[in-house]
């Protein structure tokens, strides 16, 4: 059986992640493929308690390496539980942030640079690499916004405050934002960039020219 497609979606938080990944799904299974959706951190049971721990605003005292090392923890359950079975039975594993976040949010954010990011993720992650990373980078101001209003919202309703990230300093979401930028200079096979501030529509659009592309790739080469 030909091993599944993996696809990761990456950016600043209310980039829209979420929504694309949800309409990206729905195309595909409408095309007759099997998806696999997950998100990093969480995905697993394990690695929704660790979702927790990282993501929680009690978490304050939590020290960058620490930081890297539960949501390495949350990757390597990921792959041994969900994302290795689902492209080992042909499915489509479509997958809501991966290693790139953490060299963005750890390497870039927190300052720990690439190097250790990268030697980790060869290390505890076997070196898997996605075929497709759509990397979504609306303007830095807009999703900034986004995000802190969405966070206010969420806590208002539940009562949780997820928004240990979103408290950041804009230089930090800086700092994210130009290591976004070198990975997908670094690497323009594997990440498509979908910069400006464009229409829902306009993203999923370009989003399934990107995917359309790789599953004929796919296809060819079978
Ligand atoms: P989400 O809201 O898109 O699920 O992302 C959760 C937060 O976790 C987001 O602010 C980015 C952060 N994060 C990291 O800092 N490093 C990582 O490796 C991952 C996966 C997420």
């Amino acid at each position: 059986m030909p091993r599944g497609l993996f696809i990761t979606l990456e950016g600043l938080d209310g980039s829209g992640k979420t929504t694309q990944i949800r309409r990206l799904a729905a195309w595909m299974a409408r095309r007759g493929l099997a998806v696999v959706e997950t998100r990093q951190p969480g995905g697993t049971a394990t690695g929704d308690r660790i979702r927790e721990i990282v993501l929680d605003a009690r978490s304050a005292a939590l020290a960058p390496m620490a930081e890297m090392a539960l949501l390495f923890a949350d990757r390597a359950q990921a792959i041994a539980e969900v994302i290795e079975p689902a492209l080992a039975h042909g499915k489509m594993v479509l997958c809501d942030r991966f290693t790139d976040s953490t060299e963005a949010y750890q390497g870039g954010g927190r300052e720990l640079g690439s190097a250790i990011v990268l030697e980790l993720h060869r290390l505890l992650c076997g070196d898997l690499k996605p075929d497709l990373t759509l990397l979504l980078l609306p303007g830095l101001e807009a999703s900034l916004a986004r995000a802190r209003r969405r966070n206010d919202r969420v806590e208002m309703q539940t009562g949780t405050n997820e928004g240990r990230f979103e408290q950041e300093q804009d230089a930090f979401y800086r700092r994210v934002w130009q290591r976004y930028r070198e990975i997908a200079a670094r690497e323009p096979e594997r990440v498509v960039l979908i910069e400006g501030d464009l229409t829902i529509d306009d993203v999923h659009e370009q989003i399934v020219e990107a995917v359309s592309e790789r599953l004929m790739l796919v296809r060819q080469s079978a």
